[in-house]
C-alpha cells in the first residue's frame, strides 16, 4: 500500500497520513539479549580451547535474535567487523554473550556483541572480545525493509550511537559501497581537507 501526503496540511487525512507514516521508535533495552553457553569438548580445538568459528556462530545467533527483536521482522547478516580473540577460552568455561542494537539506519542496524568467559571453579573471569555485526531487515522476498529508529537513553548508549555512523562509513568503504570522498563523518575525525 502506498500513502501519498495530502496537500492540505490540516485535513483529517493529513493527520492520518502523519500517524501512519511515523517511524516506530525503540530503545536499546527492548532488544537486549543475554546468552550463556558452556564450552563442551565438541566446541574445542586440539588444545582444548574454544574454536573461533564456534564463538562467531554464537555471536551471529545472539545478534540475529537482538536484530529480530528490534525490527520485528526477519534479519540477515550483512557484514561482520573485525573480531580479535584476546585470550583463549577453555574447555568447561561458561561463556556469556550480550548483544545490543547501537543504531538503526534505513533497513540496516548495527549490533554490538560483548563476550566474556568464566572459569567458575577457579573464580576467574575474562573479557574475551567484542564485535559489531550489521543486519538488514528483509521481507519474505529477501528485499530490505525499513527498521524502527533506535533511541538511546544512557550515556553509554549515546556513545555507541554516535560512533555508529563512522563505523558504518568505514565498513561501506571496505565493502566497496561508498567512495572515501563521500565519508564525511570519517573525514571529520581524521581532519581530512579536500584537495
Ligand atoms: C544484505 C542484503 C539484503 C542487502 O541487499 P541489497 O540489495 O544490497 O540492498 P541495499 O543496497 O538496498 O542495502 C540495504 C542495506 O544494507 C546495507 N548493506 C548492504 N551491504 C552491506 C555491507 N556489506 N555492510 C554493511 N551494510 C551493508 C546497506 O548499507 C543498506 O543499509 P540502509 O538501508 O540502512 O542504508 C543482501 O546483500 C543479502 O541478502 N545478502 C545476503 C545475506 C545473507 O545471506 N547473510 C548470511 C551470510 S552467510
Amino acid at each position: 500500500m502506498i500513502f501519498v501526503r495530502p496537500k492540505n496540511e490540516l485535513t483529517v487525512s493529513s493527520l492520518l497520513y502523519s500517524f501512519i507514516m511515523t517511524r516506530k521508535k525503540k530503545h536499546p533495552k527492548e532488544s537486549f539479549v543475554n546468552m550463556t553457553e558452556l564450552v563442551l569438548p565438541n566446541d574445542t580445538n586440539t588444545l582444548n580451547n574454544l574454536m573461533g568459528g564456534r564463538l562467531m556462530h554464537w555471536m551471529d545467533i545472539i545478534s540475529a535474535i537482538a536484530g529480530q527483536k528490534h525490527c520485528n521482522s526477519t534479519v540477515v547478516t550483512a557484514s561482520v567487523d573485525n573480531i580479535s580473540f584476546r585470550s583463549p577460552i577453555r574447555l568447561g568455561d561458561v561463556v556469556t554473550l550480550r548483544a545490543r542494537v547501537t543504531r538503526a539506519f534505513n533497513s540496516s542496524i548495527e549490533i554490538k556483541i560483548d563476550v566474556d568467559a568464566e572459569n567458575i571453579p577457579e573464580g576467574k573471569k575474562i573479557d574475551s572480545n567484542s564485535a559489531y555485526f550489521t543486519f538488514v531487515a528483509v521481507d519474505k522476498e529477501g528485499k530490505p525493509v525499513e527498521v524502527p529508529e533506535l533511541v538511546p537513553e544512557t550515556p553509554e548508549e549515546f556513545e555507541l550511537y554516535n560512533g555508529a555512523l563512522r563505523r558504518r562509513q568505514l565498513r561501506l568503504i571496505l565493502s566497496g559501497r561508498m567512495k572515501p570522498a563521500e565519508a564525511n563523518e570519517l573525514k571529520s575525525i581524521f581532519d581530512i581537507k579536500e584537495a
